[in-house]
C-alpha cells in the first residue's frame, strides 16, 4: 500500500517490523535514496511533536522537505484537499503527511487512487497511527512484550484519536486494556476493548498508566463552562498520591501536550517512572520506520534495510 492512515492496517507482524526498524535507526542504521525524494507536511491542525518529528525523520532519511502553510495556501481560496494533493503530486512531491480536523478526511484521497504516498498524522477524533506505533515502541522497550500487560487509558476518551488507535492496537497485541476518567466520556463502543473502572481501583494494578489530554478545543462551549481543572485533577487525574500506589515496574505515558496539574500532577511529568519525553524521541524513529516502509514500496531506496533490522 502507499498509505498508512489507520492502525487497523497493521498486523502484529507489521507492528513488530516497525518496532525493529525504529530500533535499528536508533542504533544508527542509515538508508540511501535512489534519487532525490520530496516530502510535504500538511498540518491543518496545530502540532509540535508530530510535525517536528515527521520533518526530522524525513530529513534523517535524506528527503527534501517542501514547506506548506495552510493559511497562505490556495486552500484559503476554496481549493479542496484532494485538488491540493493532486497539485503537489503533479509538482513532484513523493510523500504527503497530513493532519486534519475532519475524521476520515483521507478516505476520498485513497479512493481517488493518488500515486503519491500518504501518512495520516491525525484525523479529528479518528486515528493517530504514528502516535500509536511510537507508544508500542515505548511499551516494548520497557517490557519486551505486550501479552497480558495491564494498561489503563485515562481521561478524555471521547475526543482522543490516540485512545482510539491504542485501544485497538493494544488489544490486538494481547494487552489487557482498562478505561477510566469521566464516565460520560466512556463510549459504549469502547467496551469491546476493555472495562471502565474507577481510577483508584486501577492505579495499584496497572503496568502502564496512559493519561490523555483534556481537549479543551474540542469540548462544547457548554461543557467547557462547567469544566473545573482542580476538581478534574482530584477526581480523574494522576495525582502524586495515586502515583505512589503504582507498582514498582509501572510507567506513566501521555501523548502530550500535557495539561500539567489537570490530567497529571506536574511533577509526575518529569518523574523517574514517566516515559513522556522518551515517547517523543521514539516518535522520530518510528516515523523514520513508517516513511521507510513507503519508500521501499515506491522502490525509492537503493537497498532494503532487511539485514540491518535482523536482531
Ligand atoms: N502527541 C501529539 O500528537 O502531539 P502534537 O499535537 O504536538 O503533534
Amino acid at each position: 500500500t502507499n498509505y498508512l492512515v489507520s492502525v487497523d492496517q497493521f498486523s502484529n507482524a507489521d507492528v513488530t517490523h516497525y518496532i525493529h526498524l525504529a530500533q535499528a535507526f536508533k542504533r544508527g542504521l542509515a538508508v540511501t535514496l535512489k534519487r532525490p525524494a520530496y516530502a510535504m507536511n500538511l498540518f491543518f491542525e496545530n502540532s509540535t511533536r508530530t510535525h517536528t518529528s515527521f520533518e526530522m525523520a524525513e530529513r534523517q532519511l535524506g528527503m527534501q522537505v517542501i514547506p506548506f502553510d495552510p493559511k497562505t495556501s490556495s486552500v484559503t481560496k476554496g481549493e479542496s484537499l484532494l485538488d491540493t494533493l493532486k497539485t503537489i503530486q503533479a509538482i513532484g512531491v513523493d510523500l504527503a503527511v497530513i493532519r486534519h480536523p475532519h475524521d476520515h478526511y483521507y478516505q476520498p484521497l485513497i479512493e481517488a487512487g493518488l500515486d503519491m504516498s500518504l501518512i495520516n498524522a491525525g484525523d479529528g477524533s479518528g486515528q493517530h497511527p504514528s502516535q500509536s506505533l511510537l507508544d508500542m515502541l515505548t511499551i516494548y522497550e520497557e517490557f519486551g512484550h505486550f501479552d497480558g500487560l495491564k494498561i489503563a487509558i485515562v481521561g478524555d476518551l471521547q475526543h482522543s484519536r490516540v485512545a482510539r488507535s491504542n485501544m485497538m492496537l493494544l488489544t490486538q497485541l494481547g494487552a489487557q486494556v482498562y478505561f477510566s476518567g469521566p464516565k460520560a466520556w466512556f463510549n459504549a463502543d469502547f467496551a469491546k476493548y476493555g472495562d471502565y473502572r474507577p481510577l483508584d481501583e486501577l492505579v495499584g494494578e496497572m503496568d502502564v498508566m496512559m493519561l490523555l489530554r483534556v481537549q479543551h478545543e474540542r469540548l462544547t462551549a457548554d461543557k467547557d463552562a462547567t469544566f473545573d481543572a482542580a476538581s478534574y485533577h482530584q477526581q480523574f487525574g494522576l495525582t502524586a498520591a495515586r502515583a505512589a500506589k503504582m507498582p514498582a515496574q509501572a510507567i506513566i505515558m501521555h501523548p502530550a501536550p500535557v495539561n500539567r496539574g489537570v490530567e497529571i500532577a506536574s511533577e509526575l511529568v518529569d518523574a523517574p517512572q514517566s516515559r513522556i519525553f522518551q515517547q517523543m524521541t521514539n516518535g522520530m524513529y518510528i516515523r523514520m520506520a513508517m516513511i521507510t516502509q513507503l519508500l521501499v514500496q515506491k522502490g525509492l531506496l537503493a537497498a532494503e534495510p532487511i539485514e540491518e533490522v535482523a536482531h
